[in-house]
């Protein structure tokens, strides 16, 4: 077996070198098709020799098994955030403060990566811990994400124990990649890498993490006592000696004008970075002068952000559509000449309702600015007056729906006008999309355009329809294969097993939510039942207000609701609750409503695992210790929460104190 592990060992370091080339350096040795034949061999060796599985191998960069959620870790260190910079003004006060306490100083220039504040925690030059910023206090572990990032080194050749931090992002081309492929397959479209990249992140199955193909740079150490460096500069070349990614677009500059040079050059190149920046990040290099300034509360007095300004593009307003959402409401949006803005190519952009476009003076035919809010969403901010075309159309919303031709009617209270004819073709269609929805039937392959093609070809004409849908009705439709018709058949008949909460969401019941048709699903537990429930008894439930009891009943005992029902019985759709039935424990009375705080490291079970024990018998588990705490469980290496428990004189218990109680109990 001596011969096995050093195959091993030589296929780990031949991997990891391999990911470092290609991932850090930019400049692969080998070709992709070597990584993936030895990564297989290994891949091999560990399905057949378990006891080769090591937490550090580059196997794992391909995801493991799914978690039910992330554990919440405190932060060694709070992660700060920075003060913002818009304008040059901003950033000379920002140079004076500095020189009025430190004197001379030298900058240091990095672009402001668009991403996510990520914590890489390495200990005997292993990567252990992996934490998202949170709320800056305590962060989420998300470790076996990251490891799926092929830029983080798994293993460095280094045995201190320190955390470096960065900024964990989505390259634009894999962003590109990754939306084509959501709109291949119907799905809601990323608005941006960012948004793509938390996404990734947060997927509780980091074989997902691993399909998206997300990178990080690296621009601070934690604890720097510990390396060599006098500056940023320097720790930033450690750290790139060390085999991690740092960007190598920073500048060391000797004075603000400098500053204002390098902001200059990457507003205008900006667009040319395979990723996305959102400002330039100014530090000042020399660690001592850091010292010297300090912290605030929030941020570093030593650095600063300077953000771009929201990009605002001029582009023609061709025309105002309607649409007509589930619930009938109706929203103008506006047609616009496609334009870039941020990034994207935008040709429609929501105007919310007619109040705001008489308010903002917005004509059909008008020149008018675009901005995207949050840098995400496209917004039409003002017409250009002075550009006004004589033809300029005022526009007026209709009397009469679109679609239905109904009256629309505008609800006391609303802005929003609404159609109210329940048969309406928009509002039914957009009602089997949300029926077919992730969180609701969850029937897979089946797309807005399907749909509107089935409705229109008469093949459904409501929800039930879609569980009599036949290879027949399927094959004629557009970009339909025998395959693709094959699988969404089979994710039709799936469905019918879903659990009740899921058919309860999907039909589309006003106010009703994901949640409270989980609460219905498992109070009633079936149809049936729901069906003789009376408003007062719904308002008795905690959660159920009158507006959503009242919206349930009046629902559910509509006779075409009724039948509708029946025509979904009929085809078998589960009515009943197949989730887990939480019954209400009768707590411990030692633990019952206490508040307790779990800190440092526990032996014999993880703090998840003693949290959701400690939950069960009905104690409320929280993350910080304040004068309300009643008792803190105290791990090895408890921190400053030990220290704030004994300043309260809050119960401290040792982790043998809490099993001794648990073993009790049990
Ligand atoms: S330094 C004390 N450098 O921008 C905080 N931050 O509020 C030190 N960011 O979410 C942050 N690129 O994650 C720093 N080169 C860079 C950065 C950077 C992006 C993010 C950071 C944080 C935000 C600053």
């Amino acid at each position: 077996m001596a011969d096995l592990q050093a195959r091993v060992d030589e296929l780990h370091q031949l991997l990891n070198q391999y990911s470092y080339e290609y991932y850090v350096k930019d400049n692969p040795s080998v070709p992709d098709s070597e990584y993936d034949k030895l990564l297989h061999e290994l891949i091999e060796i560990e399905q057949e020799h378990p006891e080769y599985q090591t937490a550090d191998s580059p196997t794992v960069r391909v995801g493991g098994s799914a978690q039910s959620t992330f554990e919440k870790v405190a932060h060694d260190t709070p992660m700060l955030s920075l003060g913002n910079a818009f304008n040059e003004e901003d950033l000379r006060k920002f140079d004076q403060r500095i020189r009025e306490r430190v004197g001379d100083v030298e900058y240091m220039c990095e672009l402001k990566i668009d991403g996510l504040a990520v914590s890489l925690k390495y200990e005997n030059g292993q990567f252990v811990q992996g934490l998202t910023r949170g709320d800056g206090t305590v962060g989420e572990d998300i470790t076996e994400n990251l490891k799926t990032i092929h830029a983080i080194p798994l293993k460095i050749n280094d045995s201190r124990t320190f955390e470096v931090r960065g900024e964990a992002y989505m390259p634009r081309q894999s962003f590109i990649k990754l939306n084509e492929a959501k709109e291949q397959n119907d799905e809601q479209p990323f608005a941006n890498p960012r948004n793509a990249a938390a996404g990734s992140l947060r997927q509780l199955d980091s074989k997902l993490a691993a399909k998206r193909k997300l990178s990080v740079f690296l621009y601070s150490v934690n604890d720097l006592t510990q390396f060599n460096a006098n500056t940023q500069s320097e720790a930033l070349d450690e750290l790139d000696q060390l085999g991690f990614k740092t960007n190598q677009q920073r500048q060391r500059v000797q004075s603000i004008d400098d500053v204002l040079k390098y902001i200059e050059k990457w507003t205008e190149q900006r667009e040319d970075l395979p990723y996305d920046i959102d400002g330039i990040v100014i530090k000042v290099n020399a660690l001592e002068q850091q010292d010297d300034l300090g912290f605030t509360q929030k941020s570093p007095r030593w650095a600063i952000a300077y953000k771009f300004p929201a990009e605002e593009v001029i582009t023609e307003l061709l025309d105002i559509e309607l649409s007509i959402g589930r619930t009938g409401v109706v929203t103008p949006t506006a047609v616009l000449s496609p334009v870039k803005v941020a990034g994207t190519t935008v040709s429609r952009a929501s105007l919310h309702n007619e109040d705001l476009i008489h308010e903002r003076d917005i004509r059909i035919g008008d020149s008018v600015v675009i901005k995207k809010a949050g840098d995400i969403i496209p917004e039409v901010i003002k017409a250009v007056i002075d550009r006004r075309p004589n033809d300029a159309q005022v526009y007026h919303m209709p009397t009469h729906c679109p679609s239905c031709k109904h009256e629309l009617v505008r609800i006391e209270g609303e802005v929003a006008l609404r159609c109210i004819n329940p048969k309406c073709q928009a509002q039914l269609v957009e009602g089997m999309i949300h029926f077919v929805s992730r969180q609701a039937m969850n029937i897979d392959g089946l797309g807005t355009k399907i749909i509107q093609q089935l409705y229109e070809n008469e093949k459904i004409k409501d929800i039930a329809d879609i569980f009599y849908l036949t290879e027949e009705d399927l094959l004629p439709l557009e970009r339909m294969g025998t395959k693709k018709v094959e699988n969404l058949l089979n994710a039709i008949e799936t469905s019918k097993s879903n659990s009740l909460e899921q058919l309860l969401f999907g039909l589309g019941i006003r106010h009703l939510g994901v949640k409270a048709s989980r609460v219905l699903a498992e109070k009633y537990g079936s149809m049936d039942t729901l069906f003789e429930v009376s408003e007062e008894e719904l308002m008795g439930i905690h959660d159920i207000g009158h507006k959503l009891a009242q919206s349930v009943v009046t629902y559910l005992e509509n006779e075409d609701i009724r039948a509708l029902i029946q025509k979904l019985e009929a085809k078998n759709v589960n009515m009943t609750y197949k989730g887990v039935k939480t019954t209400e424990v009768e707590g411990h009375p030692e633990l019952q409503d206490k508040t307790i705080v779990l800190t440092g490291k526990l032996q014999q079970m993880t703090r998840n695992e003693a949290g959701e024990w400690l939950e069960l018998q009905g104690a409320k588990v929280t993350n910080s210790v304040t004068k309300k705490t009643d008792i803190v469980i105290a791990g090895e290496d408890a921190g400053s929460k030990l220290t704030k428990a004994e300043k309260y004189g809050t119960t401290v218990w040792s982790e043998d104190d809490f099993i001794e109680l648990k073993n009790n109990i049990e």
